[in-house]
């Protein structure tokens, strides 16, 4: 699988089905980033520039309109942008693990790909619904339009280099869309605490 080749740049189309083409495809590649016959540093690349350009495109081009035509609220874009920046953090660590074979992005991959299908099942359900039901098919096609420019354009110049996705972080917690590094490590030692709580009353539930 080339790495740019992979990535089709449609010019036009209703917004709603190239957003649900990128988030099929968003699983093609984390599948490819996970299969062992593959080559795993091209498919990474790939799913890097795509989460990136997919998301970019989203915030400037798709989510103020739906807002501005009252298809969503100020709540639904900015979780959208939170989760969007959960999504660059989660692929910043996965960029960063050395090789495609340790256990670290095995992990990482493991994360991404939680925080990914999280994010594409709501936005489904809280952006894209709406869009098809508060919006004229006129609108959808001219946000199409919008939405391809800015992407394609994304992914020709290249936006998701180890430095441009930590850029991104940095400008994500400057904007109050993630909170910075140290209280996000603070939250999750927490939840890996809480976790490992649950764990212990499950089994000892089971041994009952
Ligand atoms: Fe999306
Ligand atoms: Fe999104």
């Amino acid at each position: 699988m080339a790495n740019s080749t992979f990535i089709t740049r449609p010019t036009s189309g209703d917004v709603v089905e190239l957003i649900l083409a990128d988030h099929r495809l968003f699983e093609d590649l984390l599948r490819e980033c996970r299969r062992i016959d593959r080559d795993r540093a091209a498919a990474r690349q790939a799913l890097a520039e795509i989460l990136v350009a997919h998301a970019e495109a989203e915030e400037k081009h798709v989510y103020p309109t739906l807002r501005r035509k009252d298809a969503i609220g100020s709540h639904e874009e900015e979780h959208g942008e939170e989760e969007h920046a959960e999504i660059t953090e989660a692929l910043l660590e996965f960029l960063e693990a050395k090789g495609t074979d340790t256990q670290k992005y095995d992990d990482a991959l493991e994360k991404l790909s939680a925080v990914v299908a999280h994010h594409s099942v709501e936005e489904e359900l809280t952006i894209l619904n709406p869009a098809l039901t508060e919006v004229s098919g006129t609108v959808r096609a001219e946000l199409g339009a919008a939405f391809a420019a800015g992407r394609n354009r994304l992914l020709d110049q290249g936006c998701a280099s180890i430095t441009q996705v930590r850029a991104l972080l940095a400008t994500a917690v400057d904007d109050g869309a993630i909170a910075p590094a140290a209280a996000r490590e603070e939250a999750d030692r927490i939840k890996a605490e809480a976790k490992e709580r649950a764990h212990e009353v499950e089994d000892a539930a089971k041994e009952n």
